[in-house]
């Protein structure tokens, strides 16, 4: 597993926002979390991310424990990368697109081994080669920021990048694109994903595996085609039937 979890739990002072949450990302897959709003997807992600401390329980990567802070945690923060919701809240405006690619670069200490050519590899990979690496952020649409999120994402080549909801704030012809991008990075590089999402088409369009969550804990996990088209869970149905996209059209 390129990332697992093993037995997380998550307390918010007396609200238990995860219960002995047990999940993994193979290789070169992608994991769809779904479940409904508050169910815990995000803290799952952010537990993975060590962006957060379980209550008990851990978090693996590459097989490794997630270092618990300092210096450790930060190289093992290398592996990973986020792509989030709001391309307009995550990215500053005020900032050019070589300083918002380049920055895990610099964090990391890696923009002195030809940051700049990196940065134009990564525009180039999200589809926006070409374009001058000064601009600004600012200057540029929903879609073409959530690209520079990607490319941000990708920047010191992990091997697991976590979306969380990485599509939603977007319009529907834009959120096709970015889900594409997605799927090519993962064919060119290997990446792995964990994919949290309302949208189960978007789910089964990328997805090999599921976690379905409800009130912090799993219900139901397993392959995706297999979960989608027979749920066990009786939870699992009713949130498949209120989820939007359910009969609408695939998307592409
Ligand atoms: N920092 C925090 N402090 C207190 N409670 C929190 C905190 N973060 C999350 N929670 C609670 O934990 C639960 C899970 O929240 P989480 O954000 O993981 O849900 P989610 O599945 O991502 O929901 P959504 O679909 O709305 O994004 C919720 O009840 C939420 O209120
Ligand atoms: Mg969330």
């Amino acid at each position: 597993m390129i990332i697992e979890t093993r037995s997380l739990h998550k307390a918010y002072g007396k609200h238990t926002a995860l219960r002995d949450v047990s999940i993994g990302v193979r290789p070169g897959t992608t994991l769809g979390i779904v479940g409904e709003s508050g169910s815990g997807k995000s803290t799952v992600a952010r537990l993975m991310a060590g962006l957060e401390r379980p209550t008990s329980g851990e978090v693996l990567l590459d097989g490794v424990p997630l270092p618990k802070r300092g210096r450790a945690l930060r190289a093992a923060r290398r592996r990973l990368g986020f792509v989030f919701q709001d391309p307009y809240a995550s990215l500053d405006p005020r900032f050019t697109l070589e300083q918002i690619v380049g920055e895990p670069l610099r964090a990391h200490g890696l923009w002195q081994d030809g940051g700049r050519d990196r940065v134009d590899e990564l525009l180039r990979a999200v589809g926006m080669g070409g374009i001058d690496p000064r601009s600004r952020a600012g200057e540029f649409s929903g879609g073409q920021r959530q690209r520079l999120c990607v490319a941000r994402a990708i920047a010191t080549r992990p091997h697991l990048v976590i979306c969380d909801e990485p599509t939603s704030a977007l319009d529907v012809s834009v959120q096709a694109q970015i889900l594409n991008l997605l799927l090519d990075l993962q064919e060119s590089l290997g990446v792995s994903y964990v994919l949290i999402s309302h949208d189960i088409d978007v789910v089964r369009r990328m997805s090999d595996d599921i976690v379905v969550m409800r009130s912090g804990e799993v219900r139901e996990s397993g392959p995706c085609t297999e979960v989608l088209a027979d749920p066990r869970d009786e939870y699992t149905r009713t949130l498949l039937d209120a989820m939007p996209g359910r009969r609408g059209q695939e998307i592409r």
